[in-house]
């Protein structure tokens, strides 16, 4: 059996300054550097360069948090992968429910965008998750399901051996009413989700990450359900001292195998 994934993923939205962005990683220094948990940090476009350079010493891999899905051209605010991997950035987060709700990504759109960004060699965090008013009619499954069909038809059988191996491609299940509202949801519900997620997705060994108003004291109970494998993490992430905190519960939790 492989080792089993823990993978922390810090989501900084539009928030921090440059100055702010090197505080954060002067901050974490090297504590956390060889620990076993997969350590990602994914700020602005303007602090890209910046978190690079500051995070050298950390561990922390940095991701956009978006990603083109077209090689280049006339796309006017838009960033592309070769842009991306110029810089030195590892990943993308894709599909995030803010850029869904206010920018009008789709489904279609957010698959178009992680095919791309796989193919030219860019790790992918792909968000998924139902808004409140589809968990209360009770369609979380049929919209997880929908989420996912073309995930599972299209992207899966495009993942090579190394990029299974690296996990490169890995699921955020963020329901919507749980971002930024201090509603997490409760182990049974994650439980529920990310069973049901495991079985659409099969054999292939995908992390599979919760998000949704993460913290320190809610995540061990999280982090250590079935088919979790860590956290997609936006306000709690912010800060260095959370950001440890976080991870020191994440590196302690027994994560599920993949
Ligand atoms: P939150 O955000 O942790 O602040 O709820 C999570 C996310 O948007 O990925």
């Amino acid at each position: 059996m492989k080792p089993s994934p823990k993978v922390l993923a810090g989501n900084w939205k539009m928030f921090k300054t440059r100055a702010e962005t090197r505080n954060f990683f002067e901050t974490v220094g090297d504590q956390i550097r060889a620990s076993s948990v997969r350590k990602i940090a994914a700020p602005s476009p303007t602090l890209l360069d910046t978190a690079l350079q500051a995070s050298a010493s950390t561990g922390i891999e940095i991701f956009a948090q978006n990603v083109a899905w077209a090689e280049s051209g006339a796309f006017t605010g838009e960033t592309s992968a070769a842009q991306l991997l110029d810089l030195g950035v590892k990943g993308a987060i894709i599909g995030h429910s803010e850029r869904r709700q206010y920018f009008g990504e789709t489904d279609a759109s957010a698959v178009k965008r992680a095919l791309f960004a796989l193919s030219q060699g860019l790790h992918v965090i792909f968000c998924f998750g139902e808004k409140i008013e589809e968990r209360q009619s009770g369609k979380t499954q049929a919209v997880i399901r929908e989420q996912l069909a073309p995930v599972v038809a299209q992207i899966l059988p495009q993942l090579n051996s190394t990029q299974l191996a690296t996990q490169a491609f890995m699921l955020a299940y963020e329901p919507v009413w749980a971002i930024g509202t201090g509603l997490v949801a409760t182990p049974d519900q994650v439980r529920e989700a990310h069973g049901f997620i495991a079985s659409l997705i099969g054999s292939t060994p995908l992390p599979i990450l919760y998000g949704g108003s993460v913290k320190a004291d809610n995540f061990g109970g999280l982090a250590s359900l079935p088919h979790v494998h860590g956290g997609l993490v936006g306000g709690a992430s912010l800060e260095a001292k959370s950001y440890l905190q976080l991870h020191e519960v994440l590196d302690k939790a027994t994560p599920a195998q993949l």
